[in-house]
């Protein structure tokens, strides 16, 4: 049996390197079976396994790619897409009680949640496999996988191809909002399995968490911080952006002092390496320009399609099937 058989995937820590990269190279034959047609087969590998998605903030790609995962594995899916009001948390049910519901109900539980440690605090109650699909500002891993994912599959001209990039040697470049942004908190800790180069480009109140930077640099991660957005042009790999998180903030005059702080434009991307990689979470708002869009270095569409070939492989592996 796979060693993620059964398991919580609450933090992209909690996952060995080998772990990682059993659950790339089964995303990988996933995307290939799907391309030839094998739809049907497929369909046969998750069959009479149910999911529940419970989701208590806004979710777009994380909530329906695990649901379309498990749909084209055959499995079936119970859903609660706004947990926050419409299911019994809004009479005052606490996690705990919710885990003890859920683990009667589904197989598998995908939650996201607006407080850090939730997830944990689900999985300490439910008796089936937890899920982490956000935590607060807290980790993503599900995201840092495919991310991963991405990172490995965009060749170096910029676009999708066959052969896998290597991770080792890597520089890759986070802009944002580092301090709110879960997926970059993931990401790093995932990336620090390789031997690469950060560059952590955000204003100095939205600076990477102390203890991520000390994680990676623990395992051997280069770190370079800076708040200009030419910092993490002059050599990256990989530009990964990420949004100014205004759900984190107390108010909308603290949010409007960031908003718009650093825009990528196609201007800014001829100024980068040539073949660069721009990747982006989504959802996006202004930090990069539309103008971007139609260039070959423009991944993150690529990259939240990768996402259901990512949640397909690990819900296999948690549910014994792989
Ligand atoms: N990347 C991501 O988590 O997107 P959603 O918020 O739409 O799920």
């Amino acid at each position: 049996m796979n060693s993620l058989y059964n398991r919580d995937i609450i933090s992209i820590g909690d996952l060995s390197k080998d772990e990682i990269q059993a659950v790339l190279s089964q995303a990988a034959e996933y995307e290939q079976r799907l391309a030839r047609g094998e739809r049907h087969a497929l369909g046969q590998v998750l069959q009479n396994r149910l999911l529940a998605t419970v989701f208590y903030e806004p979710s777009t790609r994380t909530r329906l790619s695990f649901e379309s995962a498990m749909n084209r594995l055959g499995g079936r899916v119970l859903s609660v897409a706004e947990a926050k009001t419409s299911s019994s948390a809004a009479k005052g049910e606490t996690i705990y009680d919710s885990g003890r519901m859920l683990e009667g109900y589904a197989d598998v539980i995908v939650q996201r949640h607006p407080a850090i440690g939730s997830a944990r605090a689900l999985a300490d109650a439910a008796g089936v496999p937890v899920i982490n699909a956000g935590d607060g500002a807290g980790e993503h891993p599900t995201q840092a996988l495919l991310d991963l994912y991405t990172i490995q599959r965009e060749g170096a001209g910029g676009m999708q191809g066959a052969q896998l990039r290597a991770l080792d040697g890597l520089h890759v470049a986070m802009i944002g909002d580092l301090k709110n942004g879960r997926t970059v908190h993931s990401l790093s800790k995932a990336l620090s399995h390789w031997k690469v180069d950060l560059t952590y480009v955000a204003p100095p109140e939205l600076a990477m968490p102390r203890d991520v930077v000390s994680f990676v640099t623990g395992r051997g991660a280069t770190v370079h911080e800076s708040d200009k957005l030419s910092d993490a042009l002059q050599s990256a790999d990989i530009v990964y952006v990420t949004r100014i998180q205004q759900e984190r903030f107390n108010t909308v005059e603290e949010y409007m002092k960031y908003k718009g702080v650093y825009v990528v434009n196609a201007a800014v991307v001829a100024q980068a390496k040539p073949g660069v990689a721009i990747m982006h979470p989504l959802p996006r708002v202004d930090e990069i320009a539309t103008d971007v869009d139609q260039l070959p270095n423009a991944a993150y569409f690529r990259q939240a399609r990768n996402g259901v070939f990512v949640r397909m492989a690990l819900l296999s592996m948690v549910l014994g099937a792989v």
